[in-house]
């Protein structure tokens, strides 16, 4: 398994003691959107994602995202973070929304959440904070292992992250998820090509993986920091793969 450093600096992202300092220092700017923020997702999400269906939002932070949501019809939005400064803020700031709840919870270990509990599972930069751990295959594995847990059949995962296909396949394109792999990628926010030239292809377009699952040779990356979004499908499971625990899938990694 990749472990991926690219965009991981000095400070540990996968711990929450450094989570909670973070958001008790930044109290003062109320919230923060990694990445994009709704208007920019929203067609994906709602291409993917019905408004009436019970969501999980894993790593919320303080982003403003689950809100954007709410205000555009979504019913039942469950959000999970393993700092409880950031729940705690969050609960407070919600606390007469009833379609927004939060909880603190480590996402390697949601088992307070029963099997097949949520129609999606979105992850914006959360998967990311854990590549940068000490031990980040491991608790990769485990984070999926409860994400696949969690969904139920036909249901989606997604995951919207800085890792390309090279970094990220190789943990979520596992047979043992049975996750259907679609891909978008889109510019950063304020992104503008040089000279204002107009983009070479709409990023409302899934791009064609090879059969490695990696980007086609010929693609041209229009901006070099663009965020991708990896929409996993549920399949149903299939009856000569045995299904596994997190524990197990865990093991599995970590003999890689
Ligand atoms: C990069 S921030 C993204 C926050 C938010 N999703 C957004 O888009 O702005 C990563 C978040 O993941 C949370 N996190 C890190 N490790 C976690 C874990 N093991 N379980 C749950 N949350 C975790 C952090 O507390 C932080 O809020």
């Amino acid at each position: 398994m990749f472990r991926d450093v690219s965009a991981c600096s000095t400070y540990n992202y996968a711990d929450a003691l450094y989570w909670d300092a973070r958001y008790i220092q930044e109290v003062e700017f109320g919230s923060f959107d990694w990445y994009q923020r709704y208007s920019a997702l929203r067609p994906f999400i709602r291409k993917y994602i019905h408004p009436n269906s019970r969501v999980l939002m894993i790593g919320c932070g303080n982003a403003v995202i689950s809100e954007d949501m709410v205000k555009d019809g979504f019913e039942d939005i469950m959000n999970i973070d393993i700092s409880s400064v950031a729940i705690e803020m969050m609960k407070k700031k919600y606390e007469s929304v009833p379609q927004l709840k939060y909880m603190q919870m480590d996402v390697r270990d949601m088992s307070l959440f029963p099997d097949d509990m949520f129609e999606s599972v979105i992850d914006k930069g959360t998967l990311d904070s854990l590549m940068c751990g000490t031990e980040a295959p491991l608790s990769a594995s485990q984070m999926l292992g409860e994400v696949s847990r969690l969904l139920k059949p036909g249901g989606v995962y997604m995951l919207i992250t800085y890792g390309d296909p090279n970094v990220r396949m190789p943990h979520i394109n596992r047979p043992v998820y049975n996750w259907k792999i679609e891909l978008y990628i889109i510019p950063r926010p304020g992104f503008q090509k040089p000279g204002g030239a107009p983009p070479l292809r709409s990023h409302l377009d899934p791009i064609p993986l090879t059969e490695k699952g990696l980007l086609p040779a010929d693609y041209v990356m229009e901006d070099p920091e663009s965020h991708f979004i990896y929409v996993c499908k549920k399949l149903a499971v299939p009856t000569d793969l045995p299904s596994k625990s997190a524990d197990s899938l865990a093991n599995d990694a970590m003999r890689r």
